[in-house]
């Protein structure tokens, strides 16, 4: 459903709304193409005028640090025109529908909509309502997708372990109501990947995940041992009702990354974190500022990694 809605008759990106359903080539089509733009990222001029023209609105009815910046800096490197919609200070404080807003945008001539929202299926809403030529782009759906921290994780990873095939992947924590979690499941299963782990504790483990592909692990130190890649989850409390755990010192006890645990995989494991971090509660600083931690370079990738979305999604 979703893959049909996300490619045009030519098998070409037209929407990003999940990971779930885009097939390898695709997967591995963006990350190439994000390659090449890495190049474009680390020049004096850093811009080429693949969108030129195009307006890009960028509609983040949920805060957000990395993605919007990053999906802004991405659009105008691209020489799209950008659109930052203040949505506190929009007419949707008014009462005015979802619908009726991105219809209204249109009106003003939109290529391109970059949505967040904290109700699943919400871009996907849009994406059926858009006319032919407006591409949507989904930026986190409540805890249900967000392709292209899964994308950057997915080409953070390849950078540093250049395969997939060989890999032990751990994603630990709060996986119940991560969106991260999700898309990377699926990029990392579509890829190759043999091995993917979720650890957390039983009220944070979605029930039945292991129908996803992955093994759980309650004992965060027995789910470590000989991982390549370990992705740390933020606790969304903004998502939990009720109390699913005692406390957050509890539960960095059970499941924080420390220097001790982190050094039961193997010696060369990255890790990672999509951010924002909360230190102490589910990594610490030594880890999270030290030798083994890519998590600043995701963030810089994900420049690459959303040029890459964009212009393939004008291009179709
Ligand atoms: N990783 C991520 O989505 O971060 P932001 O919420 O800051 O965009």
């Amino acid at each position: 459903m979703a893959s049909n809605l996300q490619l045009n008759a030519n098998g070409e990106l037209r929407h990003l709304l999940s990971i779930e359903g885009l097939p390898r080539e695709v997967l591995l089509r963006i990350l190439d193409t994000a390659a090449s733009f890495v190049g474009v990222t680390e020049r004096e001029v850093k811009k080429v005028p693949l969108l030129r023209g195009k307006s890009v609105f960028n509609l983040f009815f949920e805060p957000s640090t990395r993605t919007r910046t990053t999906f802004e800096i991405a659009a105008k490197r691209l020489s799209a025109d950008v659109i930052n919609l203040n949505i506190a200070a929009s007419s949707q404080t008014k009462g005015e529908s979802l619908l009726d807003t991105v219809a209204n945008l249109s009106a003003m001539q939109a290529d391109l909509f970059v949505m967040r929202h904290a109700s699943s299926g919400a871009p996907f809403l849009i994406a059926h309502h858009v006319k032919p030529h407006e591409h949507v782009i989904n930026a986190g759906d409540g805890r249900h997708a967000h392709p292209t921290q899964g994308l950057l994780d997915l080409y953070t990873i390849r950078h540093y372990k250049k395969e997939f095939s060989n890999l032990t992947v751990a994603i630990v924590g709060d996986v119940l109501h991560s969106r991260v979690a999700r898309s990377l499941i699926h990029g990392l299963t579509t890829l190759g990947a043999p091995e993917v782990r979720v650890i957390g504790p039983r009220t944070l483990l979605p029930t039945g995940v292991e129908s996803l592909g992955v093994r759980s692990f309650l004992d965060m130190r027995e789910g470590l041992k000989g991982c390549d890649v370990i992705v740390m989850l933020r606790l969304q409390s903004e998502r939990m009702r009720g109390a699913l755990l005692p406390s957050a010192q509890e539960f960095f006890k059970h499941y924080g990354l420390t220097p001790e645990k982190l050094a039961l995989a193997r010696p060369d494991a990255i890790v990672m974190h999509p951010g924002p971090m909360n230190r102490g509660v589910e990594i610490d600083s030594n880890v999270a500022d030290g030798p083994h931690s890519v998590i600043l370079p995701q963030v810089t990738f994900g420049i690459a990694v959303r040029m890459a979305v964009m212009s393939m999604i004008a291009e179709s």
